[in-house]
């Protein structure tokens, strides 16, 4: 990972194509997307409906984006067995793609996604090797009554534990670089309101606070943390100027080659 003094952890731009994007959409968007500023030593990674997993990762490598990597959008806990509609961490290792979301705000509203699956969910895909980015963030109401703060720590220690009370969670081993946080806030996604940079650095803030309290200052200085909701190419640089934002989960922007690679420029210049 390409460390600059700015951005301690590095930059990690990545790119959440929902619903969006079959396979000829996928290997046209790697097609199209402009020759790489991957030298740079930027992160990146697009996380794509299951469908299109293959097409996407091999069009990425036929244009040379392979360091683009291409990951699941959302992956059962079980390693088989009967789950009518989902896949598993051993099914995407047979594909090669070893990164996956896990408890996007969107698997949560409308398909019963709670804490303990985001957890369950977490837990296991970390331990086959698989790189988990764990989504967590507040709705409108629950920023407008001030409860911001308690949501994202009833999110965050459902998964990683409480401060020492069990100090061998499993997921807190993975607080080196292999487990991401992307805070989205859900009243910015797909909204057009973004939050402000001084609103995301605060909530970003409280998640490194609450890392290091339950991991350690070491896990927590190591742990990227993404900012997600209505990143565009034009507020990009202002949100990767924060102290604590170490890149960006990236919706309705990254779905345009063109787009997407704005932000990955501005990514690689904010590592510079
Ligand atoms: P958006 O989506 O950029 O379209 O707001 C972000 C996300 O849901 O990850």
């Amino acid at each position: 990972m390409t460390k600059s003094v700015r951005k301690p952890r590095g930059v990690l731009i990545t790119g959440n194509w929902k619903m969006n994007h079959g396979p000829g959409a996928a290997r046209n968007f790697f097609a199209a997307l402009p020759a790489s500023v991957m030298n740079s030593g930027l992160r990146a990674a697009v996380y794509v409906p299951d469908v299109s997993l293959v097409a996407a990762r091999e069009a990425a490598a036929a244009h040379g984006q392979a360091a683009v990597r291409v990951g699941a959008q959302n992956v059962h806990w079980e390693k088989s067995g009967a789950f009518t509609g989902e896949i598993s961490g051993p099914m995407l290792a047979e594909l090669g793609i070893s990164a996956a979301l896990v408890g996007h705000s969107e698997r949560r509203q409308y398909f019963g996604e709670t804490d303990t699956t985001a957890r369950k969910r977490t837990e296991s895909l970390l331990a086959q090797g698989i790189e988990v980015v764990l989504c967590v963030g507040e709705t409108r109401e629950e920023r407008e009554s001030g409860r911001t703060n308690e949501v994202l720590k009833r999110q965050l220690v459902a998964v990683l534990g409480e401060n020492g009370a069990d100090a061998t969670h499993p997921a807190r081993a993975y607080l080196d670089g292999r487990l991401v946080i992307a805070y989205e806030p859900v009243w910015a996604i797909g909204t057009g309101l973004t939050a402000t940079p001084e609103q995301a650095q605060e909530a970003h803030a409280f998640i490194r606070s609450l890392l290091t309290q339950v991991a350690g200052a070491s896990a927590a200085s190591k742990t990227s943390v993404l900012y997600g909701g209505s990143v565009t190419p034009q507020n990009v640089d202002q949100l990767l100027a924060c102290a604590d934002i170490d890149g960006a989960l990236v919706g309705g922007a990254s779905l345009k080659p063109e787009s997407f690679h704005a932000l990955l420029t501005a990514g690689a210049k904010a590592l510079a």
